[in-house]
């Protein structure tokens, strides 16, 4: 089978291999533009031979914001909450400390687990009284780049997301009052508070500086993506550097999934709003109100992708394989019903995505590159 197809492609394309340097630079350029095959390894080695922003163009469709690829800015922290070691070292203590929870059974590692991608491992999160919830967790190991937090973005700053789940009834369930007290009984929890903060005194505000603190000096494992960064394409084996090329041109992924943390930081429906059906979730819609914010989530980081799995707001998808057969497809596009016809909030997909035409053994370079992040 292979081998017959790959035979069908040169025999369709006479001379494409032989074809050398500067031709194929401006032949790769047209090629960027979507429905070809892409240029074979050799071509596809001398293209990526250097650093990112000289890698053949994106293929981008209108109102895409592209950022290049590349290394991860420094950490910047909010003026009102400097870092120090001892902020981030009692951020660390109450991040995984079951005191913070209404019942003493959840601390935030439970559900954000080091172990497993700083995620839970599970399609939706339980919490409190093990009460389901509708998202997904999401791992932490691009927040302190992040400019909003949520799969919908309602909280602004990692500051003001940090008491949220602390009070969710169906995440930790705690009372503000009673966590300050239970953190005050414990001496060395003022001393430590003491160390970080100048005094002993114990607020909610100092619980979420620290813990916004400590999350900002989470990051992506180092990984062979990394390695590219600093030592060039020569790290990626045929198949991943294939799959780089497909994410930045055919793919049309890098629409969305660009710059050092593979976000445009944006908010997209991708088609994954079951509408009026019983996994139903209007996302950004919930917190703004506006029509056209049906369905759109946060674009995640797709860093550390391998670990953080199941995938989506949802967690409908276990496999990469399935993630990427998903946007082959163009993402979901759900047809409204005759009574849904005229309904305003009925969920549009997003028009960045178009059916990919993706072959098999593209679809398994594209798996094989997200798995590099
Ligand atoms: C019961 C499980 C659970 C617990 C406990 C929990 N979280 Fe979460 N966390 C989630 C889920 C689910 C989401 C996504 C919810 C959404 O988008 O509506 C989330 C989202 C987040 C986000 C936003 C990430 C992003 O990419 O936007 C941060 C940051 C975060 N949690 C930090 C914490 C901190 C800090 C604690 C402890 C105070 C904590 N979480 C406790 C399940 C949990
Ligand atoms: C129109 C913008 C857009 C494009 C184009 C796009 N994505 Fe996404 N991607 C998103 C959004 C938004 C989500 C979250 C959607 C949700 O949960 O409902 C997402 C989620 C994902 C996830 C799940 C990550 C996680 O942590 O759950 C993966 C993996 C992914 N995209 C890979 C890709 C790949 C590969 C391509 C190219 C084939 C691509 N994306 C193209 C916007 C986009």
């Amino acid at each position: 089978m292979r081998g017959a197809r790959s035979e069908a492609e040169m025999t369709g394309r006479p001379g494409w291999r032989r074809t050398l340097g500067l031709q194929v630079l401006a032949a790769s350029a047209l090629l960027g533009a979507g429905t070809a095959s892409p240029p074979d390894i050799a071509t596809l080695r001398t293209l990526y031979a250097g650093p990112p922003d000289s890698w053949p163009a994106p293929t981008l469709h209108e109102g895409a914001r592209f950022t290049e690829f590349g290394p991860r800015p420094p950490v910047k922290h909010p003026a009102d909450n400097p870092p120090s070691p001892a902020k981030v070292a009692l951020g660390e203590r109450l991040f995984n400390d079951p005191k913070l929870s209404g019942s003493g059974q959840f601390a935030c590692a439970s559900c954000h687990n080091p172990e497993l991608g700083l995620g839970d491992g599970l399609k939706t999160a339980f919490g409190h009284d093990r009460q389901r919830g509708q998202r997904n967790a999401p791992h932490l190991f691009a927040v302190a780049w992040q400019s909003s937090f949520f799969w919908d973005g309602r909280a602004a700053s990692l500051e003001e997301q940090a008491l949220m789940p602390i009070a969710n009834p169906i995440e930790m369930a705690g009372d503000g009052d009673v966590i300050v007290e239970r953190l005050y009984a414990v001496p060395d929890y003022r001393a430590d508070f003491a160390k970080a903060f100048g005094d002993e005194s114990i607020s909610l505000e100092r619980i979420a500086q620290a813990l916004a603190t400590f999350e900002r000096t989470l990051k992506p494992r180092s990984s062979l993506w990394d390695r590219a960064l600093e030592r060039g394409t020569g790290v990626f084996n045929d198949q991943q550097l294939l799959g780089l090329h497909l994410f930045r041109t055919k793919a049309g992924c890098a629409n969305c999934h660009s710059g050092p943390l593979f976000t445009d930081d944006g908010f997209h429906n991708i088609g994954l709003t079951y509408y009026g059906r019983k996994l139903e979730d209007l996302g950004r819609f919930t917190m703004t109100g506006v029509s056209a914010d049906v369905g759109r989530f946060k674009t995640p980081s797709l860093r550390g992708l391998s670990r953080t799995g199941p995938y989506m707001h949802n967690g409908v998808m276990p496999r990469l394989q399935g993630v990427v057969a998903f946007y082959n497809g163009g993402g979901a596009n759900p047809r409204p019903t005759a009574e849904q016809a005229d309904d305003p909030k009925f969920p549009r997909t997003d028009p960045l995505l178009k059916p990919l035409d993706l072959s098999r053994e593209e679809q398994a370079a594209l798996v094989a590159f997200l798995e590099t992040l």
